[in-house]
């Protein structure tokens, strides 16, 4: 199979039109068989249920070529257990678990010639999402909803790869108690906009979100969970039923007490507490592990031990860990790889 001519290195995270994506169509109570398709454009009425009223969720996973030149996905059937919990909460249906991961492995064998070479430090990154098609005014679900996944390679999240971050403490809430935090709606995105906007401008990277209701817990980023190391190697992450429960987080818990011997903690963290950490990343599929060197809490900055180097000691073994099971140089946790060729 011959690779598309891309300069792997330098690619972004940002969207490149690829050959095939696969879509199915809900209507009348049922999915019909779906298929791969070429076109990469979508046409849907004015009054769509998406367009009016966000009736939208979505996934991101990846696809890389390990050592030894298989294709591979990484943990696909939890991305489609989460879908699953964002379609029931968004009164959609429910995309079947061996029908989502049928779709995720054809969509990358039709794109083999996307898929990033080892080594070249990019990955096939996976977009599966459903939406509210058909028309509706007042205020309702769709009957009629589009599944699809497409891809597209990326390189990493954050500009300048594995440097450590500069974020803020926002202002802005993320998700209320009760609210829709914990799934992947396209509607928790567009809150963030203005935020992440924002936050550029100002010369950050990201948003720290405090719980909505004390604003003194650390809840999560617009796009990763939090992962923190005590000076004594201790990995701590924050318990809230308002965060997305992120598979790479769940997979470095797994990673960080089985194949590191470490304590983990999952509990609720203190903005106050933070100060006191040694390490700090951004944990989730597109970011990896991003280090978190400083976090400005309205002008106060709490600089992390770490530095604004390189990543911290845990850290960078977190990663090269998590990244050596995905990459096949360790060997995978029982069900985490699914080969794809
Ligand atoms: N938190 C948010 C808000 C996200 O959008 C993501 C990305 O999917 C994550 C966390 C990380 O989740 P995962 O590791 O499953 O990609
Ligand atoms: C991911 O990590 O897959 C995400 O969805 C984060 C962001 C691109 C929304």
């Amino acid at each position: 199979m011959e690779k598309k001519n891309i300069d792997w290195g330098n690619l972004g995270f940002s969207y490149m039109e690829t050959d095939k994506r696969f879509v199915s169509n809900f209507k009348d109570g049922v999915w019909d068989e779906g298929e791969l398709i070429s076109e990469a454009n979508v046409t849907m009425s004015e009054c769509a249920c998406v367009l009016q009223y966000a009736q939208t969720c979505f996934e991101g996973l990846k696809a890389y070529t390990t050592e030894d030149g298989h294709i591979v996905t990484f943990r696909p059937d939890l991305n489609a257990e989460r879908m699953e919990a964002s379609a029931k909460r968004l009164e959609m249906p429910v995309f079947p678990k061996e029908r989502f991961i049928d779709a995720v492995v054809q969509v990358v064998a039709a794109n083999e010639a996307y898929v990033p070479p080892f080594g070249s430090g990019a990955t096939l990154y996976l977009r599966p999402f459903m939406y509210g098609k058909n028309a509706v005014i007042g205020v309702k679900p769709a009957d009629e909803f589009e599944f699809r996944v497409f891809c597209t390679p990326v390189g990493p999240y954050f500009k300048g790869g594995v440097k450590p971050l500069t974020i803020r403490v926002s202002d802005f809430d993320r998700a209320a108690p009760g609210g829709t935090g914990h799934i992947k709606a396209g509607l928790n995105y567009a809150m963030s906009l203005h935020a992440i906007v924002s936050a550029h401008e100002e010369g950050y990277d990201e948003n720290m979100y405090l719980d909505p209701k004390t604003r003194t817990k650390v809840e999560e980023t617009g796009g990763a969970n939090f992962l923190f190391v005590t000076k004594d190697n201790k990995v701590v992450t924050p318990k809230s039923s308002s965060i997305l429960p992120s598979i790479t987080r769940r997979s470095l818990v797994h990673v960080a007490k089985e194949y590191l011997g470490l304590e983990v903690e999952e509990r609720e963290i203190y903005l106050d507490e933070v100060k006191d950490f040694a390490e700090c990343g951004l944990c989730g599929t597109a970011a990896v592990i991003s280090p978190v060197g400083k976090i400005v809490d309205h002008g106060t900055e709490i600089c992390l031990p770490s530095g604004m180097a390189e990543m911290g000691p845990v850290t960078k073994k977190l990663y090269d860990t998590l990244t050596g099971i995905q990459m096949g140089r360790i060997e995978a946790p029982e069900g985490w790889i699914k080969v794809i060729k």
